[in-house]
């Protein structure tokens, strides 16, 4: 049976104005620039604006991806979201995106697979569209992390930021798009990447939220650790799914979480550092966003042509990983 070829149409990011640095950072925390800067490579983030939902950053970047593609939202046949920061808990921000866009009739769902939601939501939409079924499905990732992180937590506020990517996933010409995706996760319930608090476990109360277990809590070493053995076993995988060596890689898109991270995978996978594309500094991570907004940048930029091979990828909560192997296809 041949198999359809599969890829992204059509990109598009959003990221909030509001810009918050390292400097506005030593004013409420007991923290520096240089410590900052030096420990993860991140410069600035984006905050939302009190008004602005995950959704509404979706939509700004859906947008963006539509005209990207030539399409308009009356194309597409099924929106996923990647997010851990959804308006509600129910329902999805996929169906707030499509009330938004204004499409009717096409199922919507979110995926929860934290910073590897993209890998994921991508991964999805590509068998989707591979199945015959549906043929332009919109994928985002998008977050308003600044919502979830305890202000004055300095070794975790300081890392995450606010933004949304999309993608148009569809059939491409022969060859090129999706070569190859490889998912994995390593499930644990010791308080490595979560929010405590707000779920079916343990719903919010005064206790809760005095101990402030409704905000992001993270064993920034354990998952550290588990970021760099998993960049490089997701990469090297897919890699080899797609039988493609790491020197033929035009470039890396790695979830911007830390520098220090994507070093060591830049190590791990033989691949120079200046492969990878890098916008932490300016976003910081935000998580099922980054790294559509890494490639989204970067093709506006003009630093992928048709026919480059690059690869996405990606580790996250869960603890989850992922990567993407393509040959761009447009
Ligand atoms: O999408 C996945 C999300 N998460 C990640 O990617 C996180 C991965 N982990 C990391 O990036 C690192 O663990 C951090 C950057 C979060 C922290 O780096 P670290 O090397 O693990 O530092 P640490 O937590 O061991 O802290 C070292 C010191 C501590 O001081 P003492 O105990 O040695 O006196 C911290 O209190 O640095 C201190 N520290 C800070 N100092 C100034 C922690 N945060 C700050 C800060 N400013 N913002």
């Amino acid at each position: 049976m041949e198999f359809k070829s599969v890829g992204i149409k059509g990109l598009g990011y959003y990221v909030p104005e509001k810009v918050m640095t390292n400097f506005d950072f030593e004013k409420i925390l007991d923290t520096t620039d240089e410590w900052i800067r030096t420990m993860t490579g991140v410069e600035e983030r984006r905050y939302a604006a009190p008004e602005q939902a995950t959704s509404d950053l979706c939509v700004e970047a859906a947008k963006k991806a539509l005209a990207d593609a030539n399409m308009t939202a009356e194309d597409l046949d099924m929106i996923i979201v990647a997010t851990v920061t959804p308006d509600y808990i129910t329902q999805s921000t996929a169906c707030l995106v499509q009330n938004k866009l204004g499409v009717k009739q096409i199922p919507c769902f979110d995926v929860n697979a934290a910073c590897s939601g993209f890998m994921y939501a991508l991964t999805i939409a590509g068998s989707m569209v591979r199945g015959g079924v549906y043929k332009n499905i919109l994928v985002l990732g998008g977050e308003v992390l600044s919502r979830i992180v305890d202000m004055e937590n300095r070794s975790n506020c300081i890392l995450f930021g606010d933004g949304a990517a999309a993608a148009i996933v569809s059939e491409v010409e022969d060859g090129y798009g999706m070569l190859s995706t490889h998912l994995g996760a390593e499930g644990e319930d010791d308080m490595i990447l979560k929010i405590p608090a707000g779920g079916s476990k343990k719903p919010n109360d005064a206790e809760t939220i005095a101990n402030k277990e409704n905000f992001l809590v993270m064993k920034g070493h354990d998952v550290f650790k588990f970021a760099v053995h998993a960049l490089p076993l997701a990469t090297n995988k897919a890699l080899k799914i797609a039988n493609v060596k790491a020197e033929e890689l035009k470039m890396i898109f790695p979830h911007q979480a830390n520098v220090r991270i994507i070093e060591s995978a830049a190590k791990r996978i033989h691949v120079p550092m200046e492969k990878f594309y890098l916008n932490l500094n300016k976003y910081g991570n935000t998580s099922a966003a980054s790294i559509g907004l890494a490639l989204g940048e970067a093709k506006e930029k003009g630093l992928i042509q048709k026919g480059d091979l690059i690869a996405l990828t990606g580790f996250g909560g869960g603890l989850t990983y992922g990567s993407i192997i393509m040959k761009w296809a447009y």
